[in-house]
């Protein structure tokens, strides 16, 4: 089954697909559809860390549509403090949700709560295959990503400063060998400014993979 990525802004994605939308990292601040928490549907809700950018909204849009917060357990437990469902989960663990397999994966980032750690997430939602880094420095180990659960779509984040560059991000292309590679965290600010164009004809010319560039806003279609 297909499903429809819509990219809101910064690192803050849905996926939708069998009736069923997954939001990724829920920030919606300066967003250009002008979107607030009460205009967002959702079923289950991916949190990466807790730093603001990737959580400020997480808990008002869960609460608003009981959704199922997904994310580590130190999260998760706050989530579930603050009258969200949660399911905890942590690096390295896999479980099996209505919609496929969730995978916890390595990030190298603080994790913006007390004894977290920051993650990625490698999801099957409804058959559309797809890993997202969250925000993190490149590390060796993302090769095995794709050795432990295939996957067609990588999102990254390319901004530098807080996580990889668009020169890491292509190594990370290198060792991912996703059909396609989404990049995210970019452009928010000034410090994470990058020239998303350069980025795509690199990774194009050195490595298997494909880049999508979505910009805030749109909305494309993964097989
Ligand atoms: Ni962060
Ligand atoms: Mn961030």
């Amino acid at each position: 089954m297909s499903a429809k990525f819509h990219y809101i802004n910064h690192a803050c994605f849905t996926l939708e697909s069998n009736g069923k939308t997954a939001i990724f990292d829920p920030f919606l601040d300066g967003n250009p559809e002008g979107l607030q928490a009460k205009d967002i549907k959702a079923d289950y809700v991916f949190i990466s860390h807790a730093h603001f950018d990737h959580i400020a909204d997480a808990y008002a849009i869960a609460k608003a549509n009981k959704a199922l917060v997904i994310s580590t357990a130190e999260i998760a437990g706050d989530a579930g403090n603050n009258g969200c469902q949660a399911h905890g989960m942590h690096l390295g663990g896999t479980f099996q949700f209505p919609f496929g397999k969730v995978r916890i994966a390595m990030a190298f980032h603080g994790s913006g709560i007390a004894g977290g750690h920051a993650c990625g997430f490698v999801v099957d939602f409804y058959g559309t295959k797809l890993y997202y880094a969250g925000d993190t420095a490149l590390f060796g180990d993302m090769q095995l990503l794709q050795r432990q659960d295939a996957f067609d779509y990588a999102v990254l984040p390319i901004g530098g400063n807080f996580t990889m560059d668009p020169k890491d991000a292509t190594i990370a292309a290198e060792f991912l060998k996703a059909k396609y590679v989404i990049p995210v965290h970019y452009n928010t600010w000034p410090p994470i400014k990058q020239d998303v164009n350069a980025y795509k004809k690199e990774v194009e010319s050195t490595t298997s993979s494909h880049v999508l560039i979505v910009k805030p806003g749109e909305t494309i279609e993964l097989k």
